[in-house]
């Protein structure tokens, strides 16, 4: 192939490829018992290149009085995060998902109590 003709080509595709793997990373906050917005037990963060990995977990448990009553929050990083209810015996673990805004995963889930 033409050498100019290449060097165009190189010049034309590879900034394209490069940007397009270079997502910014999003800060999420790391905490063992979060409560009320604030953080109890546990605080850092970690960074997340790709995908909805801030992790936000809601703890519940099965009271005596029959509802399920809130308990704490864990925040974290994790690379396979997804939306779900999870139910155990009398625990109840909801969990959500956020990127693209550093912190987000302190914003979302219970914070009522
Ligand atoms: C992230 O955590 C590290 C220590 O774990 C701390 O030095 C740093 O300031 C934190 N960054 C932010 C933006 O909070
Ligand atoms: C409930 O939350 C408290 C902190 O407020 C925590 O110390 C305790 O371990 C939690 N209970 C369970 C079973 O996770």
């Amino acid at each position: 192939m033409d050498k100019f003709l290449l060097l165009l080509l190189l010049l034309g595709v590879f900034p394209f490829v490069f940007f397009q793997g270079v997502a910014p990373d999003t800060l999420c906050m790391v905490c063992q018992n979060f409560k009320k917005g604030q953080c109890l037990q546990g605080k850092g963060n970690c960074t997340m290149e790709q995908g909805p990995g801030c992790r936000t977990r809601d703890f519940f448990f099965f009271s005596e009085k029959g509802r399920w009553i809130y308990n704490h929050t864990q925040l974290d990083c994790y690379d396979f995060c997804m939306s779900s209810s999870f139910y155990f015996r009398d625990l109840k673990i909801l969990t959500f998902c956020c990127k693209g805004q550093d912190f987000c995963n302190k914003y979302i889930g219970e914070r009522k109590e």
